[in-house]
C-alpha cells in the first residue's frame, strides 16, 4: 500500500474512533502504545473467539494495525481440538485445567494448531495486514509432570524471533506448542500467554473473550480491578467462578513480574478499539494499583500533594483557605500521589468536597479504587458536580439520588430522611466554589 493511501486509512479510522471518544483521549493512547521504549501488547485470543467471532477479531486488529500498532497475538484452539480428538474417537482427560495429551492427542493437538493459526494468518493477510505465523518454534520446554504426557513446561521463551517477526512490521500469530529436543510438546494457552507477557513485558496483556470481561454478583461487567486493594476480597467471593479465580491468580503472577504501569485487559473482539483508546473502556481492566490512605488531619506534605492533584484535574487554582480547619478535612490519596478524595465534616452529614484524578492517570481504574476505599468509610456522603462535567456518567451509575439545578447536580448516597437530604442539597448549592 502507498503511504498515501496509508495516510488516508490512518485518517479515516481516527476520525471513526473520534465517535467512541475524544480525539485527546485516542491520540493519548496511541502515543502512549506506540512508545519505542515498551512492546505494545501481547494479545490472547481463546479458541471460541476463533470459532465464533474470527471476523470481528480480524477488523480489530487490521485496525490496529492501520493505526501503526503491532500486537503480539497468542491463540488457543481447545474447543476445535476437543471436536477432532471426538471425532477421531480419542478419548481425553483434563488435570487442572490442563489437556492430558497422550502421544495420539498430542499429534491431533499438533495439525489443530496449524490449521487454526494459518486460518487467522490468511484472515489477516486477506485484509491487508502482514502477519507470520509461528508454530512450535517459541517455546523450549521440558516435560515436568509426566501424569499430563506430552505437556511442556516452559523453559524459555524465543523472543528474539518474537521481535525479528515485528522489526519486519509482521504481525506474530503464536501457537501454544513448544518443543524438546525434536519433540513437539502441547502446552496450555493461558499458561504460554502468561510466559509470552513475561518474557515479552508489554504495555499492556489483553485476553480476548467471548464474555468480554470479569461479571459481579449482579452479572454487571467489573469495569476495574485494582489488585493491590481488592485481590483479597475478591478471591474470597463466593459468586466468583473457580475459572475466573484461576484466571485472576494467573493475572496477578503476571503484574507482580510488569512494570506498575503495565495493565491487563479482557474484552470481546469488537470492543477492542474502545477498550484502548478510551479512559472509560469496554471491559475489565486489571492493575497491580495502588493502595490507599487516609489522613484524618492532613499536614503540609498531604496538603501541598493534595492541591498539585486536584490543581491538575481541575486546571484551576485551590483557594488558600481550604485547609484553614484541618480537623474538618478527611483525605484520601492513593500511594502514586495521583488521585484524592476530600470528605469534609463541616456538616452534619459527610460532604465529598473534591474527588480528583490527574488527567495522565484517567483510564487507569485509581478513581474507582479510591472511591471503594472511601465507601467503605463513609455509608453516608453527598457532593455535587457542574453539569457538564464528564464524570457525571460515572456519579449516575453508584449514586443512590441525583437531583439536577441549573449550576450543579447533587448526588447522594445513604441519605434517605426527606429532611436532611433538603439540608444537604441546600447545603451543596451554596458551598462557595473553592477552586478558581
Ligand atoms: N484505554 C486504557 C487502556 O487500555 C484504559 C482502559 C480502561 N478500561 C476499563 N475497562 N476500565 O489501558
Amino acid at each position: 500500500m502507498s503511504n498515501s493511501s496509508n495516510q488516508f486509512i490512518k485518517n479515516t479510522i481516527l476520525r471513526l474512533l473520534g465517535a467512541i471518544g475524544s480525539e485527546k483521549e485516542i491520540n493519548k493512547y496511541i502515543e502512549k502504545f506506540s512508545s519505542p521504549e515498551q512492546r505494545f501488547a501481547v494479545i490472547k485470543v481463546g479458541g471460541s473467539v476463533i470459532e465464533n467471532d474470527l471476523e470481528n477479531l480480524i477488523s480489530s486488529l487490521v485496525f490496529l494495525n492501520q493505526v501503526g500498532l503491532k500486537p503480539v497475538i497468542l491463540h488457543g484452539a481447545g474447543p476445535m481440538l476437543s471436536a477432532a480428538l471426538e471425532e477421531k474417537k480419542i478419548d481425553f482427560s483434563f488435570i487442572n485445567g490442563q489437556r492430558v495429551t497422550s502421544i495420539e492427542v498430542r499429534d491431533v493437538a499438533q495439525g489443530v494448531f496449524e490449521e487454526t493459526n494459518t486460518k487467522i494468518v490468511a484472515a489477516l493477510e486477506a485484509q491487508g495486514a502482514s502477519a507470520k505465523g509461528l508454530v512450535s518454534e517459541i517455546f523450549q520446554c521440558s516435560i515436568k509432570d509426566p501424569e499430563l504426557g506430552y505437556v511442556g513446561s516452559i523453559e524459555s521463551v524465543n523472543v528474539q524471533r518474537v521481535n525479528e517477526v515485528l522489526e519486519s512490521d509482521s504481525i506474530p500469530v503464536i501457537a501454544p506448542i513448544g518443543f524438546q529436543d525434536s519433540e513437539m510438546l502441547n502446552i496450555n494457552a493461558d499458561i504460554a500467554t502468561v510466559e509470552l507477557v513475561k518474557a515479552i513485558n508489554p504495555y499492556k496483556a489483553i485476553f480476548l473473550s467471548e464474555t468480554g470481561g470479569i461479571f459481579n454478583k449482579a452479572g454487571e461487567l467489573i469495569p476495574n480491578i485494582n489488585l493491590a486493594l481488592e485481590y483479597e476480597e475478591l478471591m474470597q467471593e463466593e459468586w466468583l467462578h473457580s475459572g475466573m479465580k484461576l484466571k485472576l491468580e494467573q493475572i496477578t503472577s503476571l503484574l507482580n513480574h510488569l512494570p506498575k504501569s503495565a495493565s491487563v485487559s479482557i474484552t470481546e473482539p469488537i470492543n477492542l478499539p474502545k477498550e484502548l483508546f478510551t479512559d472509560s473502556g469496554s471491559g475489565t481492566l486489571i492493575k497491580y494499583g495502588y493502595n490507599v490512605s487516609q489522613y484524618q488531619l492532613p499536614d503540609a506534605e498531604i496538603q501541598k500533594n493534595f492541591k498539585t492533584i486536584i490543581e491538575s484535574s481541575f486546571s484551576g487554582n485551590l483557594i488558600d483557605s481550604f485547609f484553614a480547619n484541618p480537623q474538618n478535612l478527611d483525605i484520601f490519596m492513593t500511594s502514586c500521589k495521583r488521585a484524592t478524595i476530600a470528605i469534609s465534616h463541616e456538616f452534619s452529614i459527610p460532604y465529598m468536597d473534591k474527588f480528583g484524578v490527574i488527567p495522565e492517570a484517567k483510564g487507569e481504574g485509581l478513581g474507582a479504587g479510591i472511591w471503594h476505599e472511601m465507601r467503605k468509610v463513609y455509608p453516608q456522603v453527598f457532593w455535587r458536580s457542574r453539569p457538564n462535567n464528564p464524570i457525571n456518567k460515572f456519579y449516575t451509575s453508584i449514586c443512590e439520588g441525583c437531583q439536577k439545578q441549573d449550576e450543579w447536580h447533587i448526588f447522594w448516597i445513604g441519605i434517605s430522611d426527606y429532611g436532611s437530604l433538603k439540608d444537604c442539597i441546600e447545603y451543596a448549592i451554596r458551598k462557595p466554589k473553592s477552586v478558581i
